[in-house]
């Protein structure tokens, strides 16, 4: 389909470009300032610009394959011959239905058709375009060759485009598109369409009041022909429905649109060749030259500048990007990824922002190069379902926690353990959520269906994202201690995770005492469910002491102070990340038999429970939620310890 119009021999010669042209959405910030200047400014019916387009598309295939351009809104340049085929056989996603370069305010079926109503058009329309149909018109096409030639065979040369490309083409084409056996009319129908060929702005209305007449006059009388106008009438698209007027008309244009220009500039090609190549003229004469050598001369020499083809879904998503260490988090376009095989693909709704996040956007933890997409506090709904996914389906709510998927095969995943962070510590090639792999700070994830889980309908989004991590922590945590009931606990500082172990404890139907420094929390430990409130170990164990301290921070002298109010046989839970060395005191840990313990999430079983607790109201996290544009200004805010106490970030 051409949308160059040329209108003399060098321009027509001039118009070879080859490139393709989907319009998007919108252009992504990443490509805006290392665009080519050439591309943003590109008018595809400029003539400088056609000149350039070659040496420029070969820069763009070497440099940046899609590039973005300005013109009509904006739109990209795809120019490599993989990206092409992709472009092509994913119709729905690359649509031809929406105008492409060229906005023509008719219909023009079946270029602006996605299957399957395009496959119908095609399959009607197909037989009359076979070499063996056309060959009909051969003595027809002979005999204007003919003419035309005598025409000017006296003088001795000719304007090639005008005295012969345009007026055989013309003809030919009249003829296979509009057969018509009254004379005049058919004549009439020749002027008409070598007027579209030169681009008189009438000719289409006189070639459209033709076939209008011709096909109602076929479709009153007796069927009687076989060729494209009889076609257009008998045929049934859709659930077995006729061609509305407007779509055999439409046809009748597209296929001279369609065939004019393209095979004008094909034989000024061929004239070129002739002109310009010695020997050229034997190889054409050679009977077998159609097939080789005019579909290499149409491969060398297109005439076929550019096709359009509009996004109608989109390929791009927002995620949020650490670009280097310690960089400002920020808002990128990129490439939205797919569900494979059994996986989900996720509409992400909210990401938390978790301490672990900051260490490894800080440097501090490291499992992968920069720029990372972090995020292992994410929920959102299934968008869709990859090959062999039966758990899961549209529609769902789920979370996506930060072990995705184990590697199965070794030493550590043969014993079978349930996926837990120690996975992540222990498997061989675990596949880490936001830490190995791009985390859900972003629109859209996609995760190993085993790596998500369901979340009750009475959670919000925003309540959800913190309990996948921090809440989970502390619940692991409180489970794995194993406190008799009615025993008594304290939690140890009171921020992301403490603020939870409160509520947890408490929920739980545990005795809570909260030791903390902190002035300003106090009233805020006893508002989330802290019987008691102390500041160190004396405090707590002129409180009644504790079965076990729960290490929610980074402070270990606070937990081993803390140790004094421990009771005989009591527990320690660590729960916090830290690198460090943690001191605590010997002697007690001998004389009052106490257990020192690690958590790490130890199964999903108990994120299942964390999250029932948040379904039932018994435990709130408490957040504050940014939207993503606000997400650089939530990580300082979290990388500062100014939350209270999670940063959620909506998407
Ligand atoms: C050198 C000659 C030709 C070249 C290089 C050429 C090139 C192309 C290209 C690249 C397309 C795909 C456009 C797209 O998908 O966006 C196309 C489509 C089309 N062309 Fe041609 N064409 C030529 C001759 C013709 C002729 C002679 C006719 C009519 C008799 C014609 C009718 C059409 C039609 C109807 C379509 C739409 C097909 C569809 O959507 O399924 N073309 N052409
Ligand atoms: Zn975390
Ligand atoms: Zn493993």
């Amino acid at each position: 389909m051409p949308f160059v119009h040329a209108a003399d021999t060098e321009q027509v010669l001039d118009a070879y470009a080859g490139a393709f042209v989907a319009s998007p959405h919108g252009i992504p910030s990443r490509f805006r300032n290392g665009a080519h200047e050439f591309f943003e400014q590109l008018d595809w019916f400029r003539r400088e610009d056609c000149e350039r387009l070659p040496e420029e598309l070969a820069w763009a295939r070497r440099e940046c394959p899609v590039v973005p351009s300005g013109f009509d809104g904006g739109q990209y340049v795809v120019t490599r011959y993989d990206d092409l085929r992709t472009v092509g056989e994913h119709p729905e996603i690359f649509s031809s239905t929406t105008p492409g370069v060229q906005h023509v305010p008719v219909a023009l079926p079946p270029l602006d058709l996605d299957p399957p109503l395009h496959r119908d058009f095609r399959q009607f329309l197909n037989p009359y375009f076979s070499r063996s149909f056309l060959s009909r018109y051969l003595p027809r096409m002979r005999e204007l060759a003919d003419s035309l030639i005598d025409g000017v065979i006296d003088r001795g040369r000719l304007e090639f485009v005008s005295e012969f490309a345009i007026p055989f083409t013309a003809g030919s084409l009249a003829r296979v598109v509009i057969d018509d056996d009254d004379p005049d009319r058919m004549e009439r129908a020749v002027q008409a369409v070598t007027g579209v060929a030169t681009g008189d702005p009438s000719a289409f209305e006189r070639v459209a009041g033709a076939a209008a007449e011709i096909l109602s006059e076929r479709s009153a009388g007796p069927a009687g022909h076989d060729d494209v106008l009889q076609s257009l009438i008998t045929a049934r698209v859709g659930e077995g429905r006729p061609l509305t007027l407007d779509e055999q008309l439409g046809v009748v244009t597209v296929l001279l649109l369609g065939g004019l220009d393209t095979t004008r500039g094909a034989i000024a090609h061929i004239g070129r060749f002739l002109a310009q190549l010695p020997g050229f003229e034997q190889r054409l004469r050679r009977p077998e030259w159609v097939r080789r050598d005019l579909e290499e001369i149409l491969r060398h020499a297109s005439t076929v500048s550019v096709m359009g083809r509009t996004v109608v879904e989109a390929t791009q998503m927002q995620a949020v990007v650490v670009p280097k260490v310690n960089a400002r988090w920020e808002l990128q376009s990129v490439g939205r990824p797919e569900a494979g095989p059994n996986q989900v693909l996720v509409r992400v709704h909210a990401c938390a922002i978790c301490g672990t996040d900051v260490w490894m956007a800080n440097g501090t933890l490291s499992f992968r190069e920069f720029p990372l997409v972090l995020g292992h506090e994410g929920v959102g709904e299934v968008v869709a379902v990859g090959a062999g996914v039966t758990q899961r389906k549209i529609g769902d709510r789920v979370g996506i926690p930060m072990v995705q998927k184990r590697c199965g095969k070794c030493d550590f995943c043969r014993e079978q353990h349930p996926n837990s962070f120690v996975t992540a510590a222990n498997c061989a090639a675990p596949i880490l959520t936001g830490v190995n792999v791009d985390g859900a700070h972003a629109e859209y994830i996609a995760a190993d269906v085993d790596g998500t889980v369901l979340l009750p309908d009475a959670v919000p989004y925003e309540l959800a994202a913190p309990t996948l991590c921090a809440g989970f922590t502390v619940w692991a945590g409180l489970r794995r201690a194993e406190v008799k009931p009615s025993g008594r606990v304290a939690v140890v500082g009171i921020g992301g995770l403490g603020h939870l172990a409160i509520q947890y404890a408490k929920a739980a139907g545990y005795h809570v005492t909260a030791v903390t420094h902190s002035l300003g929390k106090r009233d805020l430990a006893r508002q989330l469910g802290a019987d008691e409130v102390v500041t160190d170990g004396a405090g707590l164990k002129a409180a009644g002491g504790a079965d076990l301290i729960m290490h929610t921070s980074s402070n270990h002298a606070a937990v081993a102070g803390a140790m004094e109010g421990l009771r005989p046989w009591g527990k320690v839970v660590m729960m916090g990340i830290a690198t460090d060395e943690m001191t605590l005191p010997a002697l007690p840990l001998v004389s009052h038999s106490y257990q020192i313990i690690g958590s790490a999430h130890n199964g999903f079983e108990y994120l299942a429970e964390a999250l029932d607790f948040v379904a039932r109201g018994a435990v709130t996290p408490m957040i504050e939620v940014f939207t993503k544009e606000r997400v650089a200004e939530a990580y300082e805010k979290a990388a500062n310890g100014d939350i209270r106490f999670k940063a959620v970030v909506t998407y």
